[in-house]
Protein backbone atom coordinates (compact mmCIF):
# COMPACT_ATOMS: atom_id res chain seq x y z
CA UNK A 1 0.00 0.00 0.00
CA UNK A 2 1.53 3.48 -0.82
CA UNK A 3 2.59 5.74 1.69
CA UNK A 4 2.39 9.75 1.93
CA UNK A 5 4.89 11.24 4.19
CA UNK A 6 6.59 14.14 3.73
CA UNK A 7 9.83 14.55 5.01
CA UNK A 8 11.02 17.69 5.72
CA UNK A 9 13.17 19.63 3.36
CA UNK A 10 16.68 20.17 3.12
CA UNK A 11 18.49 23.67 2.01
CA UNK A 12 21.55 24.22 1.10
CA UNK A 13 23.26 27.65 -0.46
CA UNK A 14 24.93 26.60 -3.57
CA UNK A 15 26.84 28.52 -5.92
CA UNK A 16 28.07 27.45 -9.61
CA UNK A 17 31.75 26.37 -11.07
CA UNK A 18 30.09 27.18 -14.49
CA UNK A 19 27.45 29.25 -16.08
CA UNK A 20 23.70 27.71 -15.88
CA UNK A 21 21.75 30.27 -17.46
CA UNK A 22 18.86 31.72 -16.01
CA UNK A 23 21.25 35.04 -15.59
CA UNK A 24 20.83 34.90 -19.22
CA UNK A 25 16.52 35.53 -19.50
CA UNK A 26 14.94 37.56 -21.56
CA UNK A 27 15.41 41.43 -20.01
CA UNK A 28 11.78 41.99 -19.02
CA UNK A 29 11.79 38.80 -16.34
CA UNK A 30 15.18 39.12 -15.85
CA UNK A 31 14.64 43.01 -14.28
CA UNK A 32 11.47 41.27 -12.86
CA UNK A 33 12.81 38.78 -11.03
CA UNK A 34 16.98 40.08 -10.51
CA UNK A 35 15.72 41.34 -7.32
CA UNK A 36 13.80 38.76 -5.57
CA UNK A 37 15.79 36.06 -7.33
CA UNK A 38 13.76 33.56 -9.22
CA UNK A 39 11.83 30.60 -7.53
CA UNK A 40 11.26 27.03 -9.14
CA UNK A 41 10.28 23.83 -8.14
CA UNK A 42 10.89 20.49 -9.81
CA UNK A 43 9.31 17.23 -9.43
CA UNK A 44 11.13 13.78 -10.38
CA UNK A 45 9.71 10.53 -10.54
CA UNK A 46 11.27 7.52 -11.84
CA UNK A 47 11.82 3.85 -10.31
CA UNK A 48 15.48 3.38 -8.23
CA UNK A 49 18.53 3.89 -9.78
CA UNK A 50 16.96 5.29 -13.01
CA UNK A 51 19.53 8.35 -13.01
CA UNK A 52 16.88 10.94 -11.25
CA UNK A 53 19.91 12.43 -8.59
CA UNK A 54 22.61 12.30 -11.16
CA UNK A 55 20.60 14.00 -14.03
CA UNK A 56 19.77 16.71 -11.43
CA UNK A 57 23.14 17.33 -10.02
CA UNK A 58 25.05 17.55 -13.69
CA UNK A 59 21.95 20.21 -14.67
CA UNK A 60 22.21 22.18 -11.79
CA UNK A 61 26.37 21.78 -11.46
CA UNK A 62 25.71 20.74 -7.88
CA UNK A 63 25.29 18.43 -5.37
CA UNK A 64 21.56 18.95 -5.34
CA UNK A 65 21.08 15.42 -4.22
CA UNK A 66 23.33 13.99 -1.63
CA UNK A 67 25.05 11.15 -2.74
CA UNK A 68 23.38 7.37 -2.32
CA UNK A 69 25.34 6.89 1.22
CA UNK A 70 23.49 9.77 2.68
CA UNK A 71 20.20 8.73 1.94
CA UNK A 72 17.72 6.40 3.36
CA UNK A 73 17.85 2.89 1.03
CA UNK A 74 14.36 2.78 -0.90
CA UNK A 75 14.32 -0.81 -0.02
CA UNK A 76 13.81 0.71 3.78
CA UNK A 77 10.51 2.58 1.84
CA UNK A 78 6.98 0.95 2.15
CA UNK A 79 5.21 2.49 -0.57
CA UNK A 80 6.21 5.98 -2.34
CA UNK A 81 7.24 8.55 -0.10
CA UNK A 82 7.56 12.39 -0.96
CA UNK A 83 10.80 13.82 0.21
CA UNK A 84 12.24 17.82 -1.16
CA UNK A 85 15.74 19.45 -1.08
CA UNK A 86 16.19 22.98 -1.66
CA UNK A 87 19.10 25.21 -3.00
CA UNK A 88 19.89 28.31 -3.71
CA UNK A 89 21.76 28.44 -6.60
CA UNK A 90 23.86 31.67 -8.19
CA UNK A 91 24.30 32.02 -11.91
CA UNK A 92 26.02 35.68 -12.39
CA UNK A 93 24.64 37.35 -8.87
CA UNK A 94 21.44 35.97 -9.97
CA UNK A 95 19.68 34.42 -7.53
CA UNK A 96 17.76 31.12 -8.15
CA UNK A 97 15.91 29.13 -5.23
CA UNK A 98 15.40 25.73 -6.34
CA UNK A 99 13.52 22.99 -4.93
CA UNK A 100 13.68 19.44 -6.50
CA UNK A 101 10.95 16.79 -4.90
CA UNK A 102 12.03 13.39 -4.92
CA UNK A 103 9.61 10.25 -5.30
CA UNK A 104 11.33 7.44 -4.09
CA UNK A 105 9.99 4.08 -3.86
CA UNK A 106 8.00 4.99 -7.48
CA UNK A 107 7.97 1.75 -9.70
CA UNK A 108 9.91 -0.22 -7.12
CA UNK A 109 7.48 -3.14 -6.69
CA UNK A 110 5.76 -6.08 -8.05
CA UNK A 111 2.38 -4.52 -8.03
CA UNK A 112 2.87 -0.60 -8.61
CA UNK A 113 -1.06 -0.05 -9.19
CA UNK A 114 -1.74 3.15 -7.52
CA UNK A 115 1.89 4.40 -7.75
CA UNK A 116 0.55 7.66 -8.96
CA UNK A 117 -1.85 8.41 -6.36
CA UNK A 118 0.42 9.77 -2.96
CA UNK A 119 2.51 11.49 -6.30
CA UNK A 120 -0.90 13.35 -7.41
CA UNK A 121 -2.00 13.89 -4.00
CA UNK A 122 1.05 16.03 -3.18
CA UNK A 123 0.83 17.63 -6.13
CA UNK A 124 -2.85 19.10 -5.79
CA UNK A 125 -2.28 19.99 -1.45
CA UNK A 126 0.03 22.19 -2.94
CA UNK A 127 -2.71 23.65 -5.16
CA UNK A 128 -5.02 23.68 -2.13
CA UNK A 129 -2.17 25.61 0.25
CA UNK A 130 -1.96 28.43 -2.39
CA UNK A 131 -5.70 28.46 -3.04
CA UNK A 132 -5.99 29.08 0.67
CA UNK A 133 -3.09 31.72 1.00
CA UNK A 134 -5.30 33.47 -1.96
CA UNK A 135 -8.46 33.43 -0.39
CA UNK A 136 -7.31 35.11 3.17
CA UNK A 137 -8.04 38.66 3.33
CA UNK A 138 -4.79 39.72 3.88
CA UNK A 139 -2.87 38.17 1.13
CA UNK A 140 1.01 39.64 1.24
CA UNK A 141 3.70 36.69 1.41
CA UNK A 142 1.59 34.40 -0.26
CA UNK A 143 4.42 31.01 0.10
CA UNK A 144 4.11 29.35 -3.51
CA UNK A 145 5.10 25.42 -3.56
CA UNK A 146 3.50 24.69 -6.35
CA UNK A 147 5.13 22.23 -8.70
CA UNK A 148 6.19 23.92 -11.91
CA UNK A 149 7.09 20.57 -13.85
CA UNK A 150 7.88 16.89 -13.03
CA UNK A 151 10.61 15.09 -14.95
CA UNK A 152 9.37 11.43 -15.90
CA UNK A 153 11.93 8.96 -15.83
CA UNK A 154 11.64 6.91 -18.86
CA UNK A 155 13.63 3.53 -18.83
CA UNK A 156 15.88 2.88 -21.99
CA UNK A 157 14.16 -0.44 -22.87
CA UNK A 158 14.03 0.37 -26.65
CA UNK A 159 10.42 -1.21 -26.84
CA UNK A 160 7.65 1.37 -25.95
CA UNK A 161 6.13 2.83 -22.52
CA UNK A 162 5.37 0.81 -20.49
CA UNK A 163 1.81 0.36 -18.53
CA UNK A 164 2.84 2.20 -15.73
CA UNK A 165 4.52 5.45 -17.75
CA UNK A 166 0.94 5.21 -19.23
CA UNK A 167 -0.87 5.10 -16.35
CA UNK A 168 0.78 7.90 -14.77
CA UNK A 169 1.15 10.41 -16.98
CA UNK A 170 -2.52 9.93 -17.82
CA UNK A 171 -3.35 10.77 -14.19
CA UNK A 172 -0.65 13.58 -14.14
CA UNK A 173 -0.84 15.61 -17.41
CA UNK A 174 -3.72 18.04 -15.92
CA UNK A 175 -1.95 18.92 -12.51
CA UNK A 176 1.33 19.50 -14.11
CA UNK A 177 4.21 20.11 -16.98
CA UNK A 178 4.98 16.90 -17.92
CA UNK A 179 8.70 16.55 -19.40
CA UNK A 180 9.04 12.89 -20.30
CA UNK A 181 12.99 12.13 -20.70
CA UNK A 182 14.68 8.68 -21.64
CA UNK A 183 17.29 8.12 -18.98
CA UNK A 184 20.67 6.59 -19.49
CA UNK A 185 20.06 7.32 -23.23
CA UNK A 186 23.81 6.01 -23.70
CA UNK A 187 22.92 2.60 -23.11
CA UNK A 188 20.49 2.59 -26.57
CA UNK A 189 22.00 2.77 -30.48
CA UNK A 190 21.19 5.77 -32.20
CA UNK A 191 18.79 4.17 -34.40
CA UNK A 192 17.02 2.21 -31.06
CA UNK A 193 16.64 5.87 -29.64
CA UNK A 194 14.79 6.79 -32.67
CA UNK A 195 12.68 4.28 -32.87
CA UNK A 196 11.79 4.02 -28.91
CA UNK A 197 11.09 8.21 -29.35
CA UNK A 198 8.80 7.62 -32.27
CA UNK A 199 6.46 5.07 -30.35
CA UNK A 200 6.92 6.93 -26.79
CA UNK A 201 5.33 9.69 -29.27
CA UNK A 202 2.93 7.45 -30.94
CA UNK A 203 1.83 6.09 -27.25
CA UNK A 204 1.98 9.75 -26.05
CA UNK A 205 -0.61 10.75 -28.85
CA UNK A 206 -2.89 7.68 -28.74
CA UNK A 207 -3.66 8.50 -25.33
CA UNK A 208 -4.02 11.47 -25.46
CA UNK A 209 -1.55 12.68 -22.91
CA UNK A 210 -0.34 16.42 -22.94
CA UNK A 211 3.17 16.63 -22.32
CA UNK A 212 5.37 19.83 -22.01
CA UNK A 213 5.72 21.54 -25.58
CA UNK A 214 7.18 25.01 -25.42
CA UNK A 215 5.82 27.62 -27.76
CA UNK A 216 7.06 29.59 -30.30
CA UNK A 217 6.27 33.33 -29.24
CA UNK A 218 4.50 35.91 -31.97
CA UNK A 219 7.56 38.18 -31.23
CA UNK A 220 10.66 35.85 -31.26
CA UNK A 221 13.17 36.73 -33.17
CA UNK A 222 14.56 34.31 -35.29
CA UNK A 223 17.19 32.77 -33.67
CA UNK A 224 14.97 32.04 -30.79
CA UNK A 225 12.06 30.24 -32.89
CA UNK A 226 15.14 28.33 -34.33
CA UNK A 227 16.35 27.31 -30.41
CA UNK A 228 12.44 26.08 -29.37
CA UNK A 229 12.08 24.37 -32.96
CA UNK A 230 15.05 22.30 -31.76
CA UNK A 231 13.83 21.99 -28.39
CA UNK A 232 10.69 20.67 -30.15
CA UNK A 233 12.51 18.15 -32.23
CA UNK A 234 14.00 16.52 -29.53
CA UNK A 235 11.17 15.53 -27.53
CA UNK A 236 11.11 13.23 -25.60
CA UNK A 237 14.59 13.81 -24.62
CA UNK A 238 17.71 11.59 -24.37
CA UNK A 239 19.44 12.08 -21.80
CA UNK A 240 22.84 11.44 -20.26
CA UNK A 241 23.76 12.30 -16.79
CA UNK A 242 27.29 12.69 -15.34
CA UNK A 243 28.74 14.46 -12.77
CA UNK A 244 32.61 13.19 -13.50
CA UNK A 245 34.77 14.95 -15.63
CA UNK A 246 36.77 12.29 -18.04
CA UNK A 247 39.77 13.16 -20.59
CA UNK A 248 39.06 13.20 -24.22
CA UNK A 249 41.31 12.44 -26.70
CA UNK A 250 42.35 15.96 -27.41
CA UNK A 251 43.41 15.88 -23.58
CA UNK A 252 40.60 18.32 -22.47
CA UNK A 253 38.54 17.43 -19.60
CA UNK A 254 34.60 17.66 -20.16
CA UNK A 255 31.71 16.29 -18.36
CA UNK A 256 31.03 12.35 -19.49
CA UNK A 257 30.70 8.68 -19.28
CA UNK A 258 34.04 6.53 -20.48
CA UNK A 259 33.83 3.68 -22.08
CA UNK A 260 36.29 1.36 -23.25
CA UNK A 261 35.16 2.47 -26.84
CA UNK A 262 35.02 5.98 -26.58
CA UNK A 263 33.53 8.94 -24.55
CA UNK A 264 29.85 10.14 -24.50
CA UNK A 265 29.81 14.26 -23.88
CA UNK A 266 27.15 15.14 -21.43
CA UNK A 267 26.94 18.59 -23.01
CA UNK A 268 27.22 17.58 -26.40
CA UNK A 269 24.54 18.19 -28.67
CA UNK A 270 25.63 15.26 -30.61
CA UNK A 271 25.73 12.61 -28.56
CA UNK A 272 22.96 13.49 -26.36
CA UNK A 273 19.63 15.82 -25.43
CA UNK A 274 20.53 17.04 -22.62
CA UNK A 275 21.60 20.55 -23.58
CA UNK A 276 18.13 21.28 -24.70
CA UNK A 277 16.25 20.09 -21.77
CA UNK A 278 18.54 22.20 -19.51
CA UNK A 279 18.17 25.30 -21.75
CA UNK A 280 14.17 24.69 -21.80
CA UNK A 281 13.83 24.39 -18.56
CA UNK A 282 16.52 26.78 -16.87
CA UNK A 283 16.99 29.07 -19.84
CA UNK A 284 14.29 29.76 -22.24
CA UNK A 285 10.96 28.23 -20.91
CA UNK A 286 11.31 28.54 -17.27
CA UNK A 287 8.91 31.16 -17.37
CA UNK A 288 6.15 29.57 -19.24
CA UNK A 289 6.16 26.67 -17.02
CA UNK A 290 5.20 28.60 -14.54
CA UNK A 291 3.23 30.70 -16.43
CA UNK A 292 1.21 27.39 -17.46
CA UNK A 293 1.40 26.01 -14.42
CA UNK A 294 -0.53 29.07 -13.00
CA UNK A 295 -3.01 30.18 -15.74
CA UNK A 296 -3.96 27.02 -16.73
CA UNK A 297 -3.40 23.92 -14.35
CA UNK A 298 -3.61 25.56 -10.98
CA UNK A 299 -6.57 27.66 -12.12
CA UNK A 300 -8.67 24.81 -13.67
CA UNK A 301 -7.47 22.75 -10.18
CA UNK A 302 -9.06 26.08 -8.49
CA UNK A 303 -12.44 25.63 -11.02
CA UNK A 304 -13.12 22.36 -10.27
CA UNK A 305 -12.24 22.93 -6.30
CA UNK A 306 -14.68 25.45 -6.15
CA UNK A 307 -17.75 24.05 -8.51
CA UNK A 308 -17.38 21.12 -6.65
CA UNK A 309 -17.74 23.38 -2.81
CA UNK A 310 -21.01 24.86 -4.55
CA UNK A 311 -19.27 28.17 -5.94
CA UNK A 312 -20.34 29.37 -9.52
CA UNK A 313 -17.16 29.98 -11.32
CA UNK A 314 -17.02 33.72 -13.48
CA UNK A 315 -16.21 32.28 -16.98
CA UNK A 316 -15.58 36.44 -18.00
CA UNK A 317 -12.60 36.13 -15.37
CA UNK A 318 -11.83 32.17 -16.37
CA UNK A 319 -8.14 32.64 -17.78
CA UNK A 320 -7.81 29.51 -20.33
CA UNK A 321 -4.43 28.75 -21.68
CA UNK A 322 -4.57 28.61 -25.07
CA UNK A 323 -1.24 29.71 -26.96
CA UNK A 324 -2.86 29.13 -30.61
CA UNK A 325 -6.83 30.77 -29.24
CA UNK A 326 -4.68 33.82 -27.41
CA UNK A 327 -2.51 34.31 -30.73
CA UNK A 328 -5.79 34.33 -32.55
CA UNK A 329 -7.51 36.72 -30.35
CA UNK A 330 -5.16 39.02 -30.10
CA UNK A 331 -4.55 39.08 -34.06
CA UNK A 332 -8.41 39.67 -33.59
CA UNK A 333 -7.53 42.82 -31.47
CA UNK A 334 -4.98 44.28 -33.58
CA UNK A 335 -7.11 43.92 -36.95
CA UNK A 336 -9.59 45.69 -34.96
CA UNK A 337 -7.49 48.33 -33.90
CA UNK A 338 -5.67 49.03 -36.51
CA UNK A 339 -9.18 49.10 -38.60
CA UNK A 340 -10.66 51.73 -36.00
CA UNK A 341 -7.48 53.39 -36.37
CA UNK A 342 -7.90 53.65 -40.04
CA UNK A 343 -11.80 54.38 -39.84
CA UNK A 344 -10.93 57.22 -37.34
CA UNK A 345 -7.87 58.68 -39.52
CA UNK A 346 -10.78 58.57 -42.81
CA UNK A 347 -12.82 60.58 -40.55
CA UNK A 348 -10.32 63.19 -40.04
CA UNK A 349 -9.39 63.10 -43.56
CA UNK A 350 -13.12 63.46 -44.47
CA UNK A 351 -13.21 66.39 -41.63
CA UNK A 352 -10.64 68.07 -43.24
CA UNK A 353 -11.74 68.07 -47.26
CA UNK A 354 -14.87 69.21 -45.70
CA UNK A 355 -13.26 72.17 -44.09
CA UNK A 356 -10.94 73.46 -47.05
CA UNK A 357 -13.77 72.94 -49.20
CA UNK A 358 -16.11 75.34 -47.22
CA UNK A 359 -13.22 77.63 -47.09
CA UNK A 360 -13.00 77.30 -50.66
CA UNK A 361 -16.51 78.23 -50.98
CA UNK A 362 -16.32 81.02 -48.80
CA UNK A 363 -13.54 82.81 -50.36
CA UNK A 364 -15.15 81.99 -54.12
CA UNK A 365 -18.09 84.09 -52.45
CA UNK A 366 -16.37 86.16 -51.16
CA UNK A 367 -14.23 86.88 -54.24
CA UNK A 368 -17.22 86.90 -56.33
CA UNK A 369 -18.67 89.59 -53.93
CA UNK A 370 -15.52 91.49 -54.51
CA UNK A 371 -15.62 91.23 -58.00
CA UNK A 372 -19.26 92.51 -58.08
CA UNK A 373 -18.31 95.43 -56.23
CA UNK A 374 -15.63 96.34 -58.06
CA UNK A 375 -17.64 95.93 -61.27
CA UNK A 376 -20.46 97.96 -59.64
CA UNK A 377 -17.82 100.53 -58.69
CA UNK A 378 -15.77 100.84 -61.77
CA UNK A 379 -19.57 100.93 -63.91
CA UNK A 380 -20.24 103.80 -61.85
CA UNK A 381 -16.96 105.18 -62.51
CA UNK A 382 -17.33 104.47 -66.05
CA UNK A 383 -20.95 106.39 -66.08
CA UNK A 384 -19.41 109.13 -64.27
CA UNK A 385 -16.52 109.69 -66.87
CA UNK A 386 -19.30 109.65 -69.82
CA UNK A 387 -21.27 111.80 -68.05
CA UNK A 388 -18.37 114.34 -67.67
CA UNK A 389 -17.63 113.70 -71.20
CA UNK A 390 -20.68 114.58 -72.30
CA UNK A 391 -20.86 117.60 -70.43
CA UNK A 392 -17.34 118.92 -71.76
CA UNK A 393 -18.23 118.00 -75.33
CA UNK A 394 -21.23 119.96 -75.01
CA UNK A 395 -19.05 123.02 -73.24
CA UNK A 396 -16.10 122.95 -75.89
CA UNK A 397 -17.91 122.38 -79.12
CA UNK A 398 -17.63 125.68 -80.90
CA UNK A 399 -21.14 127.52 -82.33
CA UNK A 400 -22.31 128.70 -85.58
CA UNK A 401 -21.96 132.28 -86.79
CA UNK A 402 -25.55 131.99 -87.12
CA UNK A 403 -25.96 131.64 -83.71
CA UNK A 404 -23.79 134.15 -82.90
CA UNK A 405 -25.37 137.07 -81.17
CA UNK A 406 -24.26 140.55 -80.94
CA UNK A 407 -22.91 141.70 -77.90
CA UNK A 408 -24.16 144.02 -75.24
CA UNK A 409 -21.88 145.70 -74.33
CA UNK A 410 -19.30 149.25 -75.60
CA UNK A 411 -19.39 148.47 -79.08
CA UNK A 412 -23.01 147.56 -79.61
CA UNK A 413 -23.77 150.95 -81.11
CA UNK A 414 -26.91 150.02 -82.46
P1 LIG B 1 17.68 6.50 -6.45
O1 LIG B 1 18.37 7.56 -5.67
O2 LIG B 1 17.89 5.14 -5.95
O3 LIG B 1 16.24 6.81 -6.69
O4 LIG B 1 18.39 6.47 -7.91
P2 LIG B 1 18.45 7.58 -8.97
O5 LIG B 1 17.30 7.50 -9.88
O6 LIG B 1 18.66 8.89 -8.31
O7 LIG B 1 19.72 7.17 -9.81
P3 LIG B 1 21.21 7.72 -9.69
O8 LIG B 1 21.30 9.07 -10.27
O9 LIG B 1 21.67 7.54 -8.29
O10 LIG B 1 21.95 6.72 -10.66
C1 LIG B 1 22.01 5.36 -10.45
C2 LIG B 1 23.18 4.78 -11.22
O11 LIG B 1 23.02 5.03 -12.61
C3 LIG B 1 24.53 5.41 -10.82
O12 LIG B 1 25.49 4.41 -10.83
C4 LIG B 1 24.80 6.38 -11.94
O13 LIG B 1 26.19 6.58 -12.17
C5 LIG B 1 24.17 5.70 -13.11
N1 LIG B 1 23.75 6.65 -14.12
C6 LIG B 1 23.17 7.84 -13.90
N2 LIG B 1 22.94 8.47 -15.07
C7 LIG B 1 23.38 7.65 -16.04
C8 LIG B 1 23.44 7.75 -17.47
O14 LIG B 1 22.99 8.72 -18.10
N3 LIG B 1 23.96 6.68 -18.14
C9 LIG B 1 24.45 5.60 -17.51
N4 LIG B 1 24.95 4.64 -18.25
N5 LIG B 1 24.41 5.48 -16.17
C10 LIG B 1 23.90 6.48 -15.45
Amino acid sequence: ENTLRNKSSTSQIKSLKGNVGFSCFPDQVYLKSIYDGFKFTLMVVGEAGIGKSTLINTMFENKIFPSSSEVTTTENIKGVEITSMSADIQDNNVKLHLTVVDTPGFGNYLNNDNHWQPILENIESRFDAFLAQENRVIRSKIVDNRIDALIYFIKPTGHSLRTIDIEFMKRMHAKVNLIPVISKSDTLTQEELTAFKARILADINFHSIQIFKPTIGSFDDPETTMDTKDILNKIPFAVVGSEEYVKREDGNMVRGRAYPWGIIEVDNEKHNDFTQLRKMIIHSHMEELKDYTDTVLYENHRTQKLLSMGHVQDNSVFREYNPAAQLEEERKIHEAKIQKMEAEMNAVFQQKVMEKESKLKQSEEELFSRHKEMKQTLEKQRKELTDKKKQMETSVRPSSPMDKKPKKGLFNLS
